[in-house]
């Protein structure tokens, strides 16, 4: 085999993207298939993209015998029944985060990964194959920085998202797990250890929608790691300036800073706000060759017979705490790992 044909579900905000890259900007990839139970949508990207084979139903889909793997982008309730049904057929599949929103259907999609051991399965943790996350990563690898002591990660949405934001709420899983998973994911790859506690706050300072999920349109938490690393992670629905994901990591013999200010790009503006630079403004933007790299990996993986450094495990590790800060955050107690 030297391309991977694929086809990807959910044409949304993100499958759209997902779907540019792997017909345009992914090598040895073809989009072969295209699945949303929109049809205008479906239609109107197939003609544009011109891909072969459209469906509304996922199950079909997931039996074209034209079709190597199956990327997965559909809203994320649908997720661990469709990672089943397309490994079942036999496919390589991509999921977008989270594995599952539950811990329970987390551990069911272990189950079908691991009845098949030769489809190679990997998870959009996509920051991982960010460029200065890379950087910054193989330097906590090569010991520079010392030994780490604090990991401090925010994710914040601009406002102007909020509408969809509160939309989304009610099955989202919430903020810990549908905006802190990659903060999280972060934690655990640059410190290579596990959290012991947690304590978390925050509150609906602008947005009391979020209550009704017991959760908060900005929330934080605290947590100490195995070798008492301090991690503070911070998610916020209400950002003024834009899209905005910064990381910290300070160890004993240096300091790591990746995009402490979101800047959208080296451009300077001087006008009658005086002089400025402007802000990311939205993750499309910010981490558009991540996507592009992480389904390049996946793609490379399959062709070369080897599996993704982002396990299903890591899925379900990262859904096990993201619940678990949700629980310190709804009962405010230190919560013990
Ligand atoms: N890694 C990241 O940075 C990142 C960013 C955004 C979203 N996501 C994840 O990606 C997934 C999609 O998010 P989004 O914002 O693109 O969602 P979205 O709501 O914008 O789009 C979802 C799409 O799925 C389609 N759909 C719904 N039910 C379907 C079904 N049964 N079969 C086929 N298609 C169906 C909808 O018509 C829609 O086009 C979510 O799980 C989300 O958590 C990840």
């Amino acid at each position: 085999m030297d391309k991977v044909r694929i086809g990807s579900v959910g044409l949304g905000r993100l499958g759209l993207q997902h779907a540019e890259n792997i017909a345009n900007r992914v090598m040895n990839a073809e989009l072969t298939a295209l699945c949303d139970v929109d049809e205008a949508k479906l239609n109107e990207t197939a003609d544009k993209l011109g891909v072969k084979y459209r469906f509304t139903d996922f199950d079909e889909m997931a039996g074209c015998e034209e079709l190597d793997a199956i990327c997965i982008v559909s809203p994320s309730f649908l997720h661990t029944a469709q990672i089943e049904k397309a490994l079942s057929c036999g496919k390589h599949v991509f999921s977008e985060k989270p594995l599952g929103t539950t811990v329970d259907e987390c551990k069911q999609a272990e189950k079908a990964v691991e009845a098949y051991p030769d489809q190679v399965f990997m998870l959009g943790f996509m920051r991982r194959f960010d460029e200065s996350y890379m950087y910054a990563h193989q330097k906590v690898v090569n010991g520079d920085i010392g030994k780490p002591v604090m990991f401090r990660s925010y994710s914040q949405d601009p406002e102007k998202f909020i509408d969809g934001a509160i939309a989304f709420a009610g099955h989202s899983g919430g903020q810990f797990l549908d905006m802190a998973v990659h903060d999280i994911d972060l934690a655990r790859w640059f410190l290579g250890t596990e959290p012991k506690t947690v304590y978390a706050i925050g509150g609906c300072y602008a947005h009391e929608e979020f209550a009704q999920y017991n959760d908060g349109d900005n929330v934080s938490c605290l947590m100490k790691f195995d070798n008492d690393e301090m991690v503070f992670l911070f998610a916020g629905r209400t950002a003024p300036h834009g899209y905005n994901v910064e990381t910290e990591i300070i160890g004993t013999k240096g300091i790591l800073r990746i995009a402490s200010v979101p800047y959208k790009n080296l451009v300077e503006v001087l006008d009658t706000n005086g002089v400025r630079r402007e802000c990311s403004e939205n993750f499309l933007e910010r981490f558009e060759s991540s996507y592009i790299n992480e389904m390049q990996e996946f793609v490379y993986c399959i062709l070369e017979e080897r599996k993704p450094e982002v396990t299903v495990y890591d899925g379900t590790r990262v859904s096990e705490i993201a619940y678990t800060c949700k629980e310190a955050f709804e009962t405010g107690e230190l919560l013990r790992f």
